[in-house]
């Protein structure tokens, strides 16, 4: 990257809508706070750097050795005043430094009592936000002016939740909970990161916090799995593979990522690892997503999380529907236009595209390899 993406990036981090030069948004109630202590500790530093390196200076040019001056017969070896003076004022910084930190620390460390609560998800390399209802998404929605209780966990190795407009970081590990809070007084859309290496996606363990009037957080939820329902198959497909942070490691325009492509893959024959080939039609598919790592597509490592318990049957369905539509080797029902047919004809679901059975599916390998597949997968 040339210096001049680098400004440019640092330019458009820094100053987004309300961020100073130094410091992004304070969209939280406790960000101010942080910030306060922040410049008070940093401003702090800065004048005792300003008065230690020019006494040095100005010492260093005027008591220099010089044609004339001798060694003063006696040393200075104690000043109690002095000592006692550089001794209190920097306690005194000090202690109100600990306690404007330990306060500011344990206010963003304890929810207030009937905050709202959402767990959260860490896995390579996405995030996973489950609300209340049930309702799995990979954005973190929330209302305004609502203490929000995030309580998080991870599926493998430690991430870290940070929010930079909210101030707010914490670590999410595997085995145990940890939680933290914000209340976001304004309706908008923050940046959420990982704040952990955790990868080679890492840096694409990224998401978006997305702030709602609390009446419209309310109709969201409520919306949000039929919303995807009123779609066509296909396209709600597209909406799961970004839900569940599929992009993260798999690309649909040919590029192997950490994970295989997923165009043109529908149909098609695939190598696996311990030389087995597998034809991937629905069900393969359907393994693939639920227990990622039996059938390993040879060249790839076996680092994909399951998503058992987190998608749900009509997701996947969609997720398929998806994978046909970008893929060559796949043939869409041929379909005659409505008007054509004759209306005796029109058997109702009949007309409607299978999403079961493919009978135009390009039967590029023998019908045997499918029921292979399913035996157990190379351990070496
Ligand atoms: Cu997750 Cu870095």
């Amino acid at each position: 990257m040339g210096l001049g993406n680098l400004m440019n990036g640092m330019a458009i981090l820094l100053l987004q809508d309300g961020g100073s030069f130094w410091m992004p948004p304070q969209s939280s109630t406790t960000a101010a706070e942080v910030d306060w202590l922040f410049f008070f500790i940093f401003y702090l530093s800065i004048f005792f750097f300003a008065i230690i390196v020019s006494l040095t200076v100005l010492f260093a040019i005027r008591y220099r050795r010089r044609p004339g001056r001798e060694d003063p017969d006696e040393m200075v070896h104690h000043n109690l005043a002095l000592e006692v003076t550089w001794s209190i004022i920097p306690l005194i910084l000090v202690i109100a430094i600990f306690w404007a930190g330990f306060k500011a620390y344990m206010n963003m460390a304890t929810p207030p009592p009937n905050s709202y609560e959402i767990r959260v998800t860490g896995q390579k390399w996405q995030w996973l936000f489950t609300y209340p209802n049930g309702w799995v998404d990979g954005e973190l929605h929330a209302p305004a002016g609502i203490p929000v209780k995030l309580v998080m966990t991870s599926e493998d190795v430690i991430h870290s939740l940070y929010v930079p407009d909210f101030r707010m970081k914490k670590d999410v590990v595997p085995g145990r909970y940890t939680t933290t809070w914000f209340e976001a007084p304004e309706v908008g859309e923050h940046n959420l990161f990982c704040a952990e290496y955790c990868g080679t996606e890492h840096s694409g363990m990224i998401t978006r916090v997305i702030i709602h009037e609390p009446a419209d957080y309310l109709t969201w939820l409520e919306n949000a799995a039929s919303f995807y329902e009123e779609m066509p198959p296909a396209e709600a497909g597209a909406e799961m593979i970004s839900r569940f942070g599929c992009a993260q490691c798999h690309s649909v325009e040919g590029k192997a990522g950490t994970g295989p492509p997923l165009d043109n893959l529908f149909g098609r024959e695939e190598l696996l690892k311990g030389d087995k080939t597998v034809m991937v039609d629905e069900n393969y598919i359907r393994r693939s997503i639920l227990d990622p790592n039996v059938e390993l597509v040879r060249g790839y490592q076996g680092v994909m999380p399951t998503f058992q318990g987190r998608i749900k049957d009509q997701e996947i369905d969609w997720v398929i529907a998806y994978l046909k539509q970008i893929s060559e080797h796949y043939e869409e029902p041929l379909l005659m236009p409505i008007e054509e047919l004759d209306e005796t004809a029109v058997q109702g679901e009949t007309v409607e595209p299978a999403t079961e059975e493919q009978p135009d599916v390009e039967p590029d390998g023998p019908p045997s390899a499918e029921s292979e597949s399913s035996a157990e997968a190379d351990q070496a």
